[in-house]
């Protein structure tokens, strides 16, 4: 049911834990299963991320995708981290079987949600990105499981 690499990062999951007095944290919640993820990103004068932890309340699917968007966007700048979407979260993954979808998107939403702390906090835009919601579960709601 799961690829090689989700397994990987579910059994190993990179960049666990916090970051003191980090540049920007985003918290996000799944309103239909409840599990719950936070993204903590340390980003330098040059806009690069150059640190990236993760907590998630969550099943399999939500930590291994966690693990692998930490992955994809350290060492990259604000604006390139914003490419690192869910899809290619999934791609980087291999793949996740339909139902597991959706928890893909936690961590594409922490990663703006933290983005957006940051920019809020220094008081600047970052073209493209936009508020995050905070609920998600009218877009939970169409779809099957
Ligand atoms: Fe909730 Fe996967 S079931 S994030």
């Amino acid at each position: 049911m799961y690829s090689e690499k989700v397994m990987d990062h579910f059994q190993n999951p990179r960049n666990v834990g916090e970051i003191e007095n980090a540049s920007g944290v985003g918290t996000v919640g799944n309103a239909k299963c409840g599990d719950i993820m936070r993204i903590y990103l340390d980003i330098d004068d040059n806009k690069v991320i150059q640190d990236v932890k993760f907590k998630t309340f969550g099943c399999g699917a939500a930590v291994a995708t966690s693990s692998m968007a930490t992955e994809l966007v350290k060492g990259k700048t604000v604006q390139e981290a914003l490419e690192v979407t869910n899809k290619a979260v999934m791609e980087a993954l291999d793949g996740l079987p339909p139902v597991k979808v959706h928890c893909s998107l936690l961590a594409e939403e922490a990663i703006h949600a933290a983005l957006w702390d940051y920019a809020e906090k220094n008081g600047i835009k970052i073209e493209g990105l936009e508020k995050p919601k905070t609920d998600i579960s009218e877009e939970e709601e169409e779809e099957e499981y």
